[in-house]
């Protein structure tokens, strides 16, 4: 395609998606499936990708408030996003230093700066304008919220001023700040809905929203600490930061410069004292090297810089006791121990129930009922129990046991040989599973019907509807139309009532027909087989072609796949020979599901990689140089021989020479190994 036709194609898809937008939103009346509409959507969001000229600010792939993003486009990060190594010791703070002073060859001058509880956020700007924001995903690839991260009004979408790079990424965190999340928190409960545990997943549930006017409301905020690029004329990261505040963006007040351990240490203590003073959450300090220069010389491990350390504040506790313990099946079978507590006030929020995560963990805390213990509040919405204070035991009370037999369905539990996790076996009869799996089955990266989430989903099984997958595919209008039902409020859920009415029943069903174009490779997936993931789907597949010739294959056929062991391997086994198997692949077939890779597929698996390019040198453990040349392509990506400015990453085996690795960190070219580059492209 030239760009003539290209541009014509953009403004065709662009008219296209504006009417259908239209009818979908305005109209509440859509005239195509949202299969197709998402179709269109990425055919026009991958030519805006490969030709950047032809992509306007008003696209409907970037409109600001009211833009709908179905799914989020997995971007490759230019530069990967580390993490930081953690402490919560002034000794290895201390340590740091010194490590750090060792290193230089004298003493240096540091950044302290705030450790902003929020997500990571990747914001770069090409000739002044903010181009996209990436979320930090597995720190390799994240997604691309542009749409709703445009609408957060602290970030610029055109810098002000002059000086800056006419290429760079600037990193930092969106949060939430208090009062933003009391609020959406009041909002929520007044509609029945859960709230949110705490500022950060209310901040991560939100940029991840489909619906950017929804986040316009949410009132994020943005603080930036980090800036990226090659060849930037800053000397140092404070003065990067200065600059970055003239261009408009928002650098924390409380960045501050130090330059020996006792300042460092100063600073830790003083914020730790002003954390509840400050109207949103930290978890802690992070300090960094000042010099630029310096920074490089340290360099980084795979996982973080040397250069760099976050301070961890300890985490709020409180003690209380435990009144009985639950134990509760979810859907994958897994059975888990669930204290129930006295209520207790801890980080803001009345705690009433903890988990004990498995026997194993229940053995080792020896907890028992009637036990005074030490709660923590982590991240999550149940907290989880420390420690128990033997001194305040009760007299006479008793180990806890593991329950034998299912809560759900009574079958005998079952623990596989190194695994912690007790389950129930009962994968087809125990109702939680039996949702897990068609919860699975219709998800995103599977079968993708969007219009049947969990509630409907959950009606459709308590009303006898659904006893397993096959059973979508039968579904009619009068089975479902009219269909209703109230769930009364539990600990964790509010009460709610779930209904069908006339609109809601045809997106159901014109979902349920669309997902029968979905290719076989996430059919396989769906499918919801122990082990078989995404990644081992898409290698059973495209090594076996089809349904047909994967249930016939042996252990010996199985494991000479790529990655595929013995335990994935047995699992299928295991799978295939179930007394069901037969006859549900049966109906599925007959619904008129993919059991066979359509034959275009094979030369492209993804984007994930395009726009970049990559230099291949030394010897892989893997996958030899071609085949890893071959992975590139088939994700859209550029090999190329020799290194330059416009490289993206060097993808290095063992024996490189020092000469390219000089050259590369000239350029600032990020290294990366065989691991880190198949984790790219999602593979492990
Ligand atoms: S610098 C290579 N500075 O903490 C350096 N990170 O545990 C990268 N974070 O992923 C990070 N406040 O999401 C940096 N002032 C700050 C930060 C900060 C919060 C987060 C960030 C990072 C995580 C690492």
């Amino acid at each position: 395609m030239d760009i003539d036709q290209a541009k014509q194609r953009v403004q065709q898809l662009t008219d296209e998606i504006r009417f259908h937008n239209h009818r979908y939103y305005g109209l509440s009346d859509p005239v195509i499936s949202d299969f197709a509409f998402d179709r269109l959507m990425a055919e026009l969001m991958d030519l805006e990708t490969q030709y950047p000229e032809l992509s306007d600010p008003d696209s409907p792939t970037r409109r600001v408030g009211g833009e709908i993003t179905r799914s989020f486009r997995q971007v490759v990060h230019q530069f990967p996003m580390l993490s930081l190594s953690n402490t919560y010791s002034e000794e290895e703070i201390r340590e740091f230093e010194a490590r750090v002073t060792k290193a230089l060859g004298g003493k240096t001058e540091y950044v302290c700066e705030l450790k902003f509880d929020g997500v990571a956020i990747g914001l770069t700007y090409r000739k002044g304008k903010l181009e996209q924001a990436v979320t930090r995903g597995d720190g390799v690839s994240g997604d691309d919220v542009t749409a709703n991260i445009r609408t957060i009004k602290s970030i610029p979408l055109r810098l002000l001023g002059e000086g800056y790079p006419e290429d760079f990424e600037i990193r930092g965190e969106i949060i939430l700040p208090r009062s933003g999340f009391e609020q959406i928190n009041l909002q929520r409960t007044e509609a029945g809905e859960e709230p949110f545990a705490n500022p950060r997943n209310a901040a991560s549930g939100t940029i991840k929203m489909q619906d950017s006017a929804e986040v316009a409301r949410r009132n994020l905020d943005c603080y930036l600490y980090h800036l990226l690029g090659k060849n930037l004329p800053f000397e140092s990261h404070y003065e990067s930061l200065e600059k970055a505040r003239q261009w408009g963006f928002r650098i924390s007040e409380y960045t501050v410069r130090c330059t020996s351990i006792v300042e460092i240490l100063d600073y830790l203590d003083t914020t730790e004292k002003a954390r509840k003073t400050l109207p949103f959450d930290i978890d802690g300090v992070v300090i960094k090297v000042n010099s630029r220069q310096q920074q490089a010389l340290l360099g980084s491990t795979a996982k973080s810089p040397r250069w760099a350390i976050a301070y961890k504040f300890k985490a709020e506790e409180a003690s209380t006791v435990v009144l009985s313990v639950d134990f509760q099946v979810g859907r994958t079978g897994t059975v888990t121990p669930v204290a129930n507590l006295q209520p207790v006030l801890l980080a803001g929020t009345v705690v009433k129930r903890a988990t004990l995560h498995n026997a194993d963990v229940i053995a080792a805390l020896d907890v028992r009922i009637g036990d005074t213990v030490k709660v923590e509040k982590g991240g999550e919405i149940i907290p989880k129990i420390n420690g128990v204070e033997l001194d305040l035991r009760p007299f006479g009370s008793k180990a806890l046991t593991f329950t034998r037999n299912c809560p759900e369905c009574s079958t005998p539990l079952i623990r596989n040989e190194g695994e912690v996790a007790w389950y129930c076996p009962n994968e087809n009869g125990c109702p939680p599973q039996i949702k897990g799996k068609l919860e699975h089955f219709i998800s995103r990266r599977a079968m993708n019907i969007e219009s049947l989430g969990e509630g409907k989903i959950e009606l459709l099984f308590d009303k006898g509807l659904l006893h397993d997958v096959a059973d979508l595919y039968r579904l009619t209008y009068s089975d479902l139309i009219g269909l209703e039902k109230t769930y009364p409020a539990t600990e964790e859920r509010k009460a709610r009532t779930v209904s069908f009415r006339d609109k809601t029943v045809e997106n159901i069903l014109r979902g349920i027909e669309s997902s029968k174009a979905v290719p076989f490779e996430r059919v396989l997936f769906a499918l919801g087989i122990r082990f078989v993931g995404e990644t081992v789907a898409k290698k059973l597949a495209f090594h076996f072609l089809s349904m047909d010739q994967l249930r016939v294959a042996s252990m010996e056929d199985l494991t000479k796949v790529e990655e595929i062991g013995e335990k994935i391997a047995g699992s299928l086994l295991s799978w295939f020979r179930q007394p069901g198997t037969d006859q549900l692949l049966r109906r599925l077939s007959e619904a008129g599901l993919r059991f066979c890779v359509d034959a275009t597929q094979n030369s492209f698996e993804s984007d994930r990689l395009s726009g970049l390019s990559f230099v291949i040198t030394g010897v892989f453990e893997k996958f030899s140089r071609d085949q890893l040349k071959k992975m590139i392509e088939t994700h859209g990506g550029k090999s190329v021989s020799a290194l330059s400015s416009k490289t993206s990453y060097l993808l290095a085996g063992a024996g490189m020479g020092p000469e390219k690795r000089k050259k590369a960190e000239k350029e600032n070219i990020p290294v990366i190994s065989e691991e880190e580059f198949l984790r790219m492209l999602g593979k492990i």
